[in-house]
């Protein structure tokens, strides 16, 4: 029997998705309300999707001479609180996961503790938090701080934020809560406790005000692609979100998160890694080589608003560099892996070719064809790199390309039994450790 795997999706922000893609109604005026986002939960949930993860930034991006390019074809902007579209998701849903993103430089610890509690207790157990450092200075500035600490060091105050917040997490011990009618006892006070965190950043007393989550320790989704990040992201994360792109650099780098967490004394089998996709279907193989052509002439049109997001999460302003000389010497202080992994596939091209290439490239694996096609692509891919699932992260959202997943693909990987078909539990980690 074929080893089945998990499924998200990874939705661009609280937000305008795919401005100026096809069929996407009116999305440039309906964005506001959250219909859009809440009938796709519903439909993800039809099929059996572990969750959805809320992509979040908390600034409007500059990096491309300035705000101009952002505003007018909405990268990354506007942006809602997740938090909210989390909450409204979480009502009209049953089992999926939901996964809003929070940064720890934007949330005192104590806030977002209690945050992610409410929201787990509102879902009946199925939130998690998509854990972000953060990375650049435009946003640190919103917040009162000159800028983003270093790369790494962001990390090493996240080991602290995220230990305090596991401790307010624990501050209401099981059966702290009694709400027993007869005694007319709510809680048990030897069971709620002060957690008084000191630590080299952070000081919080506790316990937490907001009672208990119901997942105990709301569920972690994590994203570290640096050496830094891997090791954060094997430490505290159950599942762990990637771009790292070919068969061969997906297999080493849940190899290396895996021994990572088990040197930590992790189970690496509790942490589920999802590869990031976005598969081109068609009805028939033509279509789908058709689709994947007008997909590479849009990324060629579009090249400076390409750059302009890519150097969004990179801090680099790519309108300062010549289109058409080798890209040079690059470093950042932003997402290192994919400047990594840009640098090494652009060798000596231009800029131009190097971006048109980047683009053209499928995120970790080429998925074309017929769900079928797809299918078996999917299955391949997963016994090639040992687990765990995919994460879909489509440039171009519409209520058609949602149902081209849930009404395409996902009966043609059920079929297989790749994937779930009803949900075997209620709370979100518990259907992530189903298998
Ligand atoms: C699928 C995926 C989703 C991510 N979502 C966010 C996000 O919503 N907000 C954010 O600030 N960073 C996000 N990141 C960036 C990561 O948190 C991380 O910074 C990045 O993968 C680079 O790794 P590094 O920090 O170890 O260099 C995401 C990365 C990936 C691969």
């Amino acid at each position: 029997m074929a080893t089945k795997f998990h499924l998200g999706w990874f939705l661009q922000g609280s937000s305008v998705q795919a401005w100026g893609e096809p069929w996407t109604g009116n999305i440039g005026t309906d964005w506001m309300q959250p219909r859009f986002f809440m009938e796709m939960a519903q439909n993800l949930e039809r099929v059996g999707f572990d969750y959805i993860l809320i992509e979040d930034s908390s600034y409007i991006g500059e990096s491309f001479n300035g705000r101009g390019i952002y505003l007018n074809a909405a990268l990354s902007v506007p942006r809602q609180d997740p938090s909210v579209v989390a909450a409204l998701m979480t009502q009209v849903t049953k089992r999926i996961g939901i996964v809003p993103t929070f940064g720890t430089f934007a949330y005192p610890p104590y806030l977002l503790a209690r945050l992610v509690a409410t929201l787990d207790q509102v879902s009946a157990g199925r939130i998690g938090w998509n854990m972000v450092t953060g990375s650049s200075d435009y946003a640190a500035r919103n917040f009162g701080l000159p800028g983003m600490p270093d790369h790494d060091l962001r990390y090493d105050m996240a080991d602290e934020y995220i230990d305090v917040v596991k401790k307010l997490w624990a501050s209401w011990e099981p059966g702290a809560l009694v709400a027993d009618n007869q005694t007319g006892v709510f809680a048990d006070p030897s069971k709620v406790h002060s957690v008084d965190f000191e630590g080299k950043w952070y000081k919080v007393r506790g316990p937490l005000n907001s009672g208990p989550a119901p997942q105990g320790q709301p569920v972690i989704a994590q994203a570290g692609g640096s050496p830094r990040g891997r090791q954060f992201a094997a430490g505290h994360a159950d599942t762990i979100v990637t771009s790292v792109k070919g068969i061969a650099g997906m297999k080493a780098y849940r190899d290396d998160v895996r021994a990572r967490a088990k040197a930590l004394g992790r189970n690496p089998d509790h942490i589920k890694l999802l590869f990031l996709v976005d598969p081109i279907i068609g009805e028939t193989m033509e279509e789908a080589e058709m689709k994947k052509a007008r997909k590479a002439a849009r990324a060629a049109e579009r090249l400076h608003e390409r750059l302009a997001h890519f150097g969004k999460t990179l801090n680099i302003d790519f309108s300062t560099m010549d289109l058409d000389k080798p890209i040079g010497e690059l470093t950042t202080n932003g997402h290192q892996q994919s400047l990594d992994e840009f640098k090494k596939k652009a060798g000596n091209k231009t800029l131009r070719e190097a971006m048109a290439e980047w683009n053209s490239t499928s995120l970790c694996v080429e998925l074309l064809g017929t769900p079928d096609a797809i299918a078996s692509q999917m299955e391949e891919a997963m016994q090639e790199v040992g687990g765990d699932g995919f994460l879909f992260s489509m440039p171009n959202v519409s209520r058609r390309t949602v149902a081209e997943v849930t009404d395409g693909l996902l009966p043609a990987l059920q079929a297989r039994g790749l994937v779930r078909k009803k949900y075997a539990f209620e709370q979100l980690r518990d259907n992530l450790l189903e298998y």
